[in-house]
Formats: C-alpha cells, structure tokens, sequence
C-alpha cells in the first residue's frame, strides 16, 4: 500500500516556484499569481521558495531584507500552503543552490546573459550597481529549478525568458555528460487576471505605487482597504460595466469578480441599480473578507519567532534532502572527486 502510495506520487508531476522578498505584495500579486500556489498542490508535487539570494542584486538593507523573509515566508503559509503537504523553504538555507549556480555558470554562455531584458532594463534603472550578481541571476534561477527535477514552472510573463534560459543550460549539460536535469517548462497562469491601480487605473497595481492608496497590500488592515476603496479613481457617467472607456469601473468589477469567484457579467448584474459610492464599499468589503483570515493566520505566525524559524528550519532539511542528490550526481559527471 504505502508502495503504491509513493509510485503513485512519483507520477505526478513537479512544480517549483519562487518569490522575491522584495516590496510588499499587493492584492495584484495575490489575483495574479499567490491565490494559485496553494490550489496547485492538488494536483502536482509542489516546492515553493523565497528567493532571498535573488532579492540581494538590487541594493537592500540588512534589516529589511530580515524582515521580508520573515515576513514572506509566513504570509505563503497564511496563504493556505501548508508546510506539512508541500516542500516549503527559503533559498539561502539550501546551500545547494549556491553551489549548483556556480557550476552552471560554467555551462552559460555571457552572450545568453547579455541578451536576457530583465538584466538589460534593471542595468538601465540602476547603472550604478551593475553587478555580475545581477547578470548571474538566470542562472541561479536555474539552479533554483533544476535542483529539484521540476516539470512545471509557474512564473509571470517577465520571467518566461529566464525559464527558456534554464531548459538551454539544462539541454546543455545533459547532451554534454547524460541525462541529468529534467527539463522544465515555464508555464504563465490563465486564470492570472491583471489587476491594476485604484488611482491609476491605466497602471499595473505595484508593490511600490506612486500614490500610497493606489495598490492595496495584503496585509492592510481593514480601514485601510476601506479608505482605498472610497478613494478609487473611476469616472462620472454612473453606469457599473466594463467597458474600454472606463478603466477605473471595469478595474473594480474584475476585483469583485475575482475575489467572489464570479464572471465580470454576473457582478455588473449584481451592481445594476447601485450607485458608484455603494459599489466602491462594496467591494471594499468583499476584499477585507477576502484578506481577513490571510491575515490573521499571518498574525499568528508572526506571533511565535522561534516557531516561524523551526518552520524554515524542517522545510530547508527537507528540501536539502532532494536538492543533494541532484548536486551529487553533476559533481560527479563534471569529474569532482568526491568524498
Ligand atoms: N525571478 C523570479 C521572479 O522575480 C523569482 C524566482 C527566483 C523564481 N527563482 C525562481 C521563479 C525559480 C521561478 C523559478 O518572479
């Protein structure tokens, strides 16, 4: 039975992800992409990791680079991904990440580097820190992924290129020595809508807006969503459809629908004789419902340090545990002697 049990898990297919501790995620970030980690662990095996060794090639204080571990790691358990069920960890506790990016490093191509655009706009943004961290940061990721024999990657639109990156490094080497890597398919979430600015309607909701009530933050409290809400952008023709000329209304009705888990159509029919201001709470509400128990399971958890840390500690153990045995296997086809 438990036989059956482990040749049956062993069939389905693997899923790696990781997240930057980088900003503070937004409810952007949550309909667009977190909401569908924990949902995924259904039906794949899933390894999901804060990316902290990623968050250091753009300048970042010490003590908040602390903190958005921390904080990170215990909103992706608040989020509903339970440690027990999924390989749940933050990067720099696996050492084998390091190590593998090193060695793949070896199996890169500069030129490859150069042409990936998040190097060349981040390159543009800050020019002032340029660093070979910067330009390394692909093939971390790829060490990232390929550690685990992953199948899946879910990642956002931007990142796609970085996952082509990973499958030529992960062909590479495999032609180069023997089947090695699994070869990983990058794979952008449908379901993902984009959610944008509530005082900028034509912008993409962003962990760091211009305007402060512009992206609401998964862990406002209440009366800070509310506010947001009340002060959404929308337009004076007091008709509640989506509708290209009305970005501001249709950005709304795509928030509603998404966090009731209904169709755009349904929520205009639900709003058809209301005015903008009770829509605007409305929704208001519908995302503090939302957000409530997220927060709260996040509250506890940040309650009890020691406890979060025990947390990272048994998921960096079981993660090392798969992540060795791939690091083992290159060492040696590379031709390291090996104790
Ligand atoms: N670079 C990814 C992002 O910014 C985060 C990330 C790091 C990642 N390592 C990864 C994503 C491995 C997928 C797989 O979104």
């Amino acid at each position: 039975m438990e036989n059956q049990l482990e040749q049956q898990s062993e069939k389905r297919k693997r899923v790696f992800s990781a997240i930057k501790p980088t900003g503070n995620p937004t409810l952007g970030n949550y309909i667009g992409a977190m909401r569908q980690w924990p949902a995924m662990s259904d039906e794949f095996d899933c390894i999901y990791a804060v990316a902290d060794l990623h968050a250091i090639t753009v300048a970042i204080e010490p003590k908040e680079l602390r903190e958005n571990t921390k904080r990170m790691f215990a909103l992706l358990i608040a989020l509903g991904i339970e440690p027990e069920k999924n390989l749940l960890f933050v990067q720099s506790h696996v050492t084998a990440h390091a190590e593998l990016c090193w060695l793949l490093n070896n199996y890169t191509m500069f030129g490859e580097g150069r042409r990936m655009t998040q190097f060349k706009e981040k390159s543009q943004k800050a020019p002032e820190n340029v660093n070979v961290g910067l330009f390394d940061y692909p093939v971390l990721m790829a060490a990232d992924i390929l550690l685990y024999q992953t199948d899946i990657v879910p990642v956002g639109e931007d990142q796609l290129q970085h996952v082509e990156l990973c499958r030529t490094i992960a062909n590479r080497f495999n032609n180069r020595y023997s089947p090695t890597f699994a070869v990983p398919e990058g794979r952008v979430p449908k379901v993902g809508k984009r959610i944008y600015s509530l005082s900028d309607p034509t912008a993409k909701m962003g962990k760091s807006d211009g305007n402060a009530d512009g992206s609401v933050f998964i862990l406002d409290r209440p009366e800070d969503i509310m506010r947001k809400f009340k002060r959404a952008v929308t337009d004076c023709d007091n008709k509640i459809v989506a509708a290209k000329d009305k970005a501001g209304i249709t950005n709304l009705l795509s928030i509603y629908a998404s966090v009731q888990n209904m169709s755009v159509r349904d929520a205009e029919k639900e709003f058809e004789n209301s005015d903008y201001a009770s829509f605007k709470k409305r929704v208001g509400e519908a995302v503090v419902e939302t957000l409530r128990p997220i927060r709260e399971k996040y509250d506890s958890l940040r309650r009890d340090d020691n406890a979060l840390v025990e947390l990272m500690r048994s998921g960096a153990e079981n993660a090392r545990r798969v992540a060795v045995r791939t690091l083992e296997k290159v060492y040696k086809k590379i031709g390291f002697v090996r104790l």
